[in-house]
């Protein structure tokens, strides 16, 4: 090996490596050139991000038949505006339509979709919270990013999709290839090349591993990665709708009341003379509903939907059997924590409660048994969007989706209770005096006629009664299944 000067800077160390690691990939292509068999039990490898990206544009201008490739939403590439990268897939795309190529990205979420846009809607509302607008700018822009760049892919003929699981398929892969879950991207090029990109848990490219027919046992390690991917490709489904629902829940999180500790304590203790009273009417009303319909002391399984302080939780145990469930959810966590914390204090150690956090929006139910009965207090209804209704069915929205919840929850013999901030009440402003006037503009724009409400719920399936009135703000609702 040449000597390499480099006066004294302290690089020849670095400099014999690079040279090093070229001629060994230089003599691995050359050998193979001459022998026309693998010359190497090593891959191809580039550890530096530039050259790991000049191979992949390499081979994917040379791509005719197929170039399939997973990746992360972590790993950076599409969630920022690489015009390089991206206008190699263009390249390819638009050589696509003279080769009739397939083109395939699929996406590896960690958890299924759902449980991946909670987590992201909780990213978001801790950035809120922490007032982190350099850390918002950037959550909003990375989406804003990625979901430009898969729809400029798409317009172009990829096929992009979103699939999650991919770790119970990872043992099927060659020992071999080294392959790290969480970390490795790979990319297959037609039949006769493909790569394992590393870094994708920090959302780089650290380098790249290309496997080829120079390398010892090529096909069958090709087959097996390709056959990886096909597996994961039959379980995707297409990225629309995860983009729609990002940007729902970027649009949902940057409007949402928040609720901090200290709301939820003057909620608990010090409200406005007016409000108090609402809260103590709407209470008693519930109890003596329950009363009346002699279910005081024998309930079974309780659901508090919107908990926010566990105030019904707290208030109904003496209302469920001392071998009942008492669940309550919320998707605030603070509020989640401020429940936990106040349960544990005033109930000790009663095993019959359960606080957790959850979206009531889903479709994914917090419980897979149902309930007689759920309560859902304080307008809470309000905090679920609606858009208006048009056709014969009511719209797919958000309040339809939870009116829907509950249905599925309750059990045959079960009773659901909710309150909603009357048409007038939202007219004049006249919801809790602890929000902000900003938040009750915002919840008053969620006012839903009666006529409206019933017609969902009974949409549902479900019975409705007659609103009960509550100091001219408020209408108390009781729902059960029809009789037969
Ligand atoms: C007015 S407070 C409810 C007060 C409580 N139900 C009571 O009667 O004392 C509304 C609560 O609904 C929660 N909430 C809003 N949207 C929600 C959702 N999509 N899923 C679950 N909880 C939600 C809020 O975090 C907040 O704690």
């Amino acid at each position: 090996m040449k000597r390499i000067h480099e006066s004294g800077f302290g690089f020849a160390e670095a400099l014999q490596a690079a040279q090093q690691s070229l001629d060994k990939n230089k003599n691995v292509l050359r050998d193979y050139l001459e022998s026309k068999g693998p010359g190497s039990e090593e891959p191809i490898l580039f550890d530096s991000e530039s050259l790991a990206i000049l191979a992949y544009k390499g081979a994917i201008e040379a791509v005719r038949e197929r170039y399939w490739t997973t990746t992360f939403l972590s790993s950076g590439f599409w969630c920022s505006l690489n015009e390089s990268v991206l206008g190699a897939n263009l390249r390819l795309l638009a050589d696509r339509e003279r080769t009739g190529a397939s083109v395939r990205r699929l996406f590896l979420l960690p958890v299924p979709p759902v449980e991946e846009l909670q987590r992201l809607q909780d990213e978001r509302m801790l950035l809120r919270k922490q007032q982190d607008v350099e850390g918002l700018a950037r959550f909003d822009q990375k989406f804003a990013n990625l979901a430009e760049n898969v729809h400029e892919l798409i317009r172009h003929g990829c096929d992009i999709r979103i699939a999650h699981g991919a770790e119970q398929l990872h043992p099927s892969l060659p020992e071999e290839l080294a392959f790290e879950p969480g970390d490795t991207e790979i990319a297959i090029y037609d039949n006769w090349r493909f790569d394992l990109f590393q870094g994708g848990r920090s959302g780089t490219i650290e380098s790249v591993c290309g496997y080829t027919p120079a390398t010892a046992r090529f096909e069958q390690n090709r087959d097996r990665v390709v056959e990886y991917f096909e597996r994961l490709w039959a379980k995707s489904q297409p990225i629309g709708e995860f983009l729609e629902r990002i940007r729902k829940l970027i649009e949902y999180s940057s409007t949402r009341i928040e609720y901090d500790t200290s709301w939820l304590v003057r909620y608990d203790h010090a409200l406005p003379r007016e409000d108090e009273a609402l809260k103590v009417a709407e209470f008693s009303s519930v109890q003596v509903e329950l009363t009346r319909l002699v279910r005081w002391g024998k309930v079974r399984r309780f659901l508090d939907v919107g908990t926010c302080t566990a105030r019904y939780p707290l208030a109904l145990r003496e209302a469920v059997r001392a071998d009942g469930d008492i669940m309550a959810v919320d998707n605030d966590m603070d509020c989640v924590r401020f429940s936990q914390e106040k349960v544990q204090r005033e109930s000790g150690n009663d095993a019959r409660f359960k606080i957790k956090c959850h979206d009531f929006r889903s479709t994914e139910l917090p419980s897979e048994r149902k309930f007689d009965l759920i309560t859902c207090m304080m307008g809470t209804l309000s905090h679920f969007e609606h858009a208006p209704w048009e056709g014969h069915r009511p719209p797919e929205d958000a309040l339809q989706r939870a009116i829907e919840n509950f249905a599925r929850l309750l059990d045959e013999d079960g009773v659901l209770f909710f309150t909603v901030w009357t048409e007038k009440a939202c007219q004049e402003l006249r919801l809790l005096g602890i929000y902000t006037d900003e938040d009750r503009q915002r919840l008053a724009r969620t006012s839903i006629t009666r006529q409206e409400l019933q017609r969902r719920l009974e949409a549902a399936g479900l019975r409705v009664s007659a609103p009960l009135l509550l100091q001219d703000r408020m209408d108390l609702y009781r729902c059960e299944w029809p009789r037969p």
